[in-house]
């Protein structure tokens, strides 16, 4: 990977440059007629992305194209789907891009093509779904499973748990319950709804190794064995997805039901993996297929679109300018979608995880803004809590609106109000409302001009705030699978860019460090005064109060 420092390239200086043009989004529309076609960009005829209401003109994205051209992109995106160990610190391929690999061609990791292996996993699922989905596993009293319990993390349940609920519609019979916090009540809630004679229990972990998931895990064993006194109930109700197999046979679980993968899976990017058996559980194989299908799609595109068709360096490029040059610190994902209310939570851990970094390629503190602050939540109800600060607030927070032009429950006319409020929204954020518009209302109103001069402000929209829209025909697998892999090259851009590793997560290290420093002193009543005085009085609190 090439160690450019964005801020000293040729097209970082013009971009600034170009700042002053201070360009605004109702004048582009009002000059140029042709916007729209000009700024969307389709993919197959699934998803139309619309960028066109974005504070930018031809002349912004040739700059934030010549920068990632200064910046090495194409040779940083071969050599991630050629294999390359672009994750340096950690000295790891970077291949999600296999795991979905449909058309099969060979892919090498230090000259061993992994592809084999990533079939022989996927038969395996394929194999384990149908026989749990058509009851033909059985648990240790004969029954069928009905519940499926995934206990997992970050990228151990985010991304199942966001599918599964994303693809509700094609779901199958069985239960679905997700658990990945270590606050007891979790699992305890879960576990008071199952049956252990009927429960399958995938204990997902990368590393087999994180502290929740371990925790959740014998606790799930514990009620398993609590009700059927026999210790070999436990392979008919545990299986593994796992990097780890020497850690799963120490957990006790047999290695015949680990379901493995690989080093080169960041665990933000492996619900293509065995990390997803859940949502191949829940919306059957092929599904599971087609979502891999859309994704390879999408990887297809990012790797052979030029730059001005290719619509995950796109998205990538106008963020740029939108983070670094007009100085927005977050991005809000808004899904006019109910199942997809865990889509912003997803590429929360997505982007941040990966584009969160000081540290540049070259060992040194970056001087530019590197990742944004990822939020959001469905609309319409985001509408109804915190649009407010969006439209009239101080903050610059450009937004992703995304929703399905099909849904999957027409109902009355619910569908064209959900839609109405999608195509309202961004039209409001940018163009606003003037003073002149606001006063002719109130005259309309039969209000004077004196009557209503001290209101008038407070309902003035200045517009000229940023949005992509991005619509889909219908929430599908492969749709899905397109949409998250489109995000996922988004961040992979954006990082080459910030000049950082993207696939490292070195930051969430130290509170694992000092919680597992804490929790021996929590199990005695002796006072503390082992840290700074806050966090000892804190800890004496808890202790007198437990
Ligand atoms: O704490 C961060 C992290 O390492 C994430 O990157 C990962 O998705 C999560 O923990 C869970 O890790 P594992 O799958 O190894 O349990």
């Amino acid at each position: 990977m090439q160690k450019t420092n964005p801020v000293q390239t040729i097209a970082w200086h013009a971009l600034t440059e170009h700042k002053a043009d201070n360009l605004s989004i109702p004048q582009l529309f009002a000059e140029d007629a042709t916007r729209f076609d000009k700024y969307s960009l389709r993919f197959e005829n699934e998803l139309l992305i619309d960028f066109s209401k974005n504070a930018i003109n031809d002349n912004t994205l040739t700059l934030l194209r010549q920068l990632a051209n200064e910046c090495g992109l194409e040779s940083a995106k071969n050599a991630m789907f050629s294999g390359k160990k672009i994750n340096r610190t950690e000295d790891r391929a970077v291949l999600h891009v296999a795991l979905r690999n449909r058309s099969n061609t060979p892919i090498s990791v230090e000259g061993k093509d992994v592809m084999p292996e990533v079939n022989a996993v996927l038969a395996k699922m394929n194999h384990f779904c149908h026989r749990v989905i058509s009851g033909e596993w059985k648990g240790y009293t004969g029954k069928a499973i009905t519940d499926v319990i995934n206990i997992g993390i970050g990228g151990s349940d985010l991304g199942p748990y966001m599918v599964t609920e994303a693809l509700r519609p094609y779901k199958n019979h069985l239960n679905m319950h997700f658990v990945s916090n270590v606050d007891g009540t979790h699992i305890a809630e879960v576990l008071r709804k199952v049956n252990p004679e009927t429960t399958l229990v995938l204990v997902a972990s990368k590393t087999f190794t994180t502290q929740e998931t371990m925790t959740n895990a014998l606790s799930a064993r514990k009620w398993l064995l609590d009700s059927a006194k026999d210790e070999s109930a436990v392979a008919k109700h545990f299986v593994a997805l796992s990097t780890n197999a020497k850690e799963v046979e120490k957990f006790g679980i047999d290695t015949a039901n680990m379901f493995e993968f690989w080093d080169w899976v960041g665990g933000r990017y492996s619900l293509w993996s065995a990390i997803g058996l859940s949502i191949a559980l829940s919306i059957g194989f092929k599904n599971f297929e087609q979502l891999l299908d859309g994704a390879h799609a999408m990887d297809q595109h990012f790797l052979s679109a030029p730059i001005e068709k290719n619509i995950p360096t796109t998205l990538a490029l106008v963020g740029i300018w939108n983070n670094n040059f007009l100085g927005a610190e977050s991005e809000a994902i808004l899904p006019y979608d109910q199942y997809m209310h865990r889509f912003a939570a997803y590429f929360q851990q997505g982007n941040m995880e990966s584009n969160g970094k000081f540290v540049g390629r070259d060992g040194k503190a970056v001087t530019h803004q590197t990742g944004p602050i990822i939020w959001g939540e469905p609309g319409t109800n985001g509408q109804h809590a915190f649009y407010q600060l969006i439209h009239q607030g101080t903050k610059l927070i450009p937004c992703d609106f995304i929703a399905p032009a099909q849904t999957h429950n027409p109902l009355s006319d619910h569908h064209n109000k959900l839609l109405s409020n999608f195509f309202a929204q961004t039209e409001a954020l940018a163009f606003g409302k003037s003073k002149e518009v606001v006063e002719k209302e109130f005259l309309d109103a039969g209000k004077t001009l004196e009557e209503v001069a001290e209101i008038v402000p407070f309902k003035v929209f200045t517009g000229n705030k940023p949005t992509n829209s991005i619509l889909v025909q219908k929430i599908t697998p492969y749709s899905l699978g397109a949409l998250i892999a489109m995000y996922e090259h988004k961040i992979f851009v954006q990082g080459v860019i910030f000049n950082i590793y993207s696939f490292d997560q070195w930051g969430v290290e130290l509170g694992k460090q000092l919680a597992n420093r804490i929790l021996p002193e929590l199990e005695n009543n002796e006072e503390i005064n082992s840290h700074d005085s806050s966090t000892n009085g804190l800890i004496n609190q808890f202790k007198a109060w437990r």
